[in-house]
């Protein structure tokens, strides 16, 4: 049985934590492990592009990136859940990404699953979190991860919108099941 790491793209206890708190407690009922990491509640440096990854394999700098990075090789399935921000991934979400280079260096992202899950405000029928989504699977994509489930929550304003969508996020949950199983 796989192991499920869930990053969470914001910082504040609303959608996004709740949706993943969701998650983690449904997956335990099913004796399947899963992390949750808030990177924006961590310490974690922005990416200099130095390169030095691509040569070495590892990052310059020591900060709680080293214990996330064991938490991806751990895990066989990556759950993004990303508020959607100006139709995008959030900036927590992009940091993080951008400082996995090391494991795509080293092709250690290579066909691990990758769920991409967005929540905006914006009712259905407005493209925004459409594009958000993209921004996850272009990352899955060019680090060659298997990008197997995408998936959007509109009007989700306030902190606790989501749980009203309890249908949806179990049709979710039910999904995440499957692939992790
Ligand atoms: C700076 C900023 C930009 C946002 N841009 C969008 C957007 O483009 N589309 C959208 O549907 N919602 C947008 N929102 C609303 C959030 O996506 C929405 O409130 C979401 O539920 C927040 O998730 P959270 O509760 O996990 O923080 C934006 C919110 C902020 C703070």
């Amino acid at each position: 049985m796989g192991k499920a790491l869930i990053i969470v793209g914001s910082r504040r206890e609303g959608n996004s934590l709740n949706l993943a708190n969701k998650i983690k407690e449904e997956l335990k009922k099913d004796r399947i492990t899963s992390y949750i990491i808030v990177p924006g509640n961590q310490k974690i440096h922005l990416c200099t592009g130095c390169m030095d990854c691509d040569e070495n394999g590892v990052c310059d700098f020591t900060d709680d990136m080293e214990k996330n990075i064991d938490k991806v090789l751990e895990c066989e399935t990556l759950i993004f859940i990303t508020p959607t921000r100006w139709n995008l991934l959030s900036g927590d979400i992009k940091i993080f990404m951008d400082r996995l280079n090391p494991l795509y260096s080293n092709k250690k992202l290579k066909d691990k699953k990758m769920v991409s899950i967005a929540i905006g405000s914006t009712p259905k029928d407005v493209y925004s979190n459409n594009d958000a989504v993209k921004s996850l699977t272009n990352f899955a994509e060019s680090s060659q991860m298997n990008s197997i489930l995408t998936y959007e929550f509109n009007n989700c304003l306030d902190f606790n919108d989501i749980l009203k969508q309890e249908d949806n996020i179990n049709k979710l949950i039910e999904k995440i099941k499957i692939i992790t199983k």
